[in-house]
């Protein structure tokens, strides 16, 4: 398919090398042209870079993945109020969390999913890949002791869910579907919550017990 990027900093570039080796096309923007020009180049061939708007016009699917406080600036640019991302798939991986007090920059509004959704006229938006470093993304698989990730989708389009899992599946992760667009705000405060435990050195991983414990003790 083909995948329209709104960003050209390292989401854009994890997620894009992924999707380019999997053999999407691609079209990226950013602020920058010189940068969006040499992530082009680095994403190969099937990469091409050009404005907000034609990246956002280019694609059946767009990544948005631009910093938190950019969000509603860019998609203005991208012509969103105007419908340019009307019916697509609009992946939503931003995390609204203010550095170094680790809470959610949205907090008492709608969840940042939620602004994306109403600033994107009619797009069908899929809040995903936010709750892991780039680095992570970047894993050929992200595989850990012979699990496969998994990256939870929070959606209402049941269509765009699928899409959005065969991208996950795309980086060897599963998808967990998590629930529809009014559960994003949880995907986003779960990121906040887990950020603040590693950068503490806490596992947060390590604070949930494995599924036959969780409803209680299975004996
Ligand atoms: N990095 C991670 O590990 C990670 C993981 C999960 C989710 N996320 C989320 O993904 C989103 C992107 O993160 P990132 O790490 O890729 O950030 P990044 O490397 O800083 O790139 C952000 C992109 O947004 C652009 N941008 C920043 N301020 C802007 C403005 N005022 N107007 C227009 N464009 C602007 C940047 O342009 P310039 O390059 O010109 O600054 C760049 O293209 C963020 O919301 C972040 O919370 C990040």
């Amino acid at each position: 398919m083909h995948i329209g990027i709104l960003g050209a900093g390292r989401m854009a570039d994890a997620l894009g090398t992924q999707w380019a080796r999997a053999g999407h096309s691609l079209t990226v923007s950013g602020r920058d042209p010189a940068k969006a020009a040499a992530l082009a180049e680095r994403l190969g061939p099937a990469a091409r870079a050009a404005t907000w708007a034609e990246a956002a016009t280019a694609g059946e699917v767009v990544l948005l993945a631009v910093r938190d406080y950019a969000v509603l600036e860019v998609l203005a640019a991208a012509g969103a109020a105007d419908g340019t991302l009307r019916g697509r798939v609009l992946i939503d991986c931003t995390n609204p969390v203010v550095p170094g007090r680790f809470v959610l920059a949205t907090e008492g509004g709608p969840s940042m999913a939620e602004r994306v959704a109403t600033a994107a006229v009619g797009s069908r938006v899929v809040k995903a890949f936010n709750l892991c470093h780039e680095d992570v993304w970047r894993m050929t698989p992200p595989v850990f002791d012979g699990t496969p990730l998994a990256v939870p989708l929070c959606g209402d389009d049941q269509d765009a869910l699928a899409t959005v899992r065969s991208l996950v599946e795309d980086l060897g992760c599963v998808a967990f579907e998590a629930g529809g667009l009014e559960r994003a705000g949880l995907l986003e405060a779960t990121a906040a919550f887990a950020i603040k435990l590693w950068f503490g050195g806490l596992d947060a991983q390590a604070m949930l017990p494995p599924l036959r414990f969780a409803q209680g003790d299975p004996v």
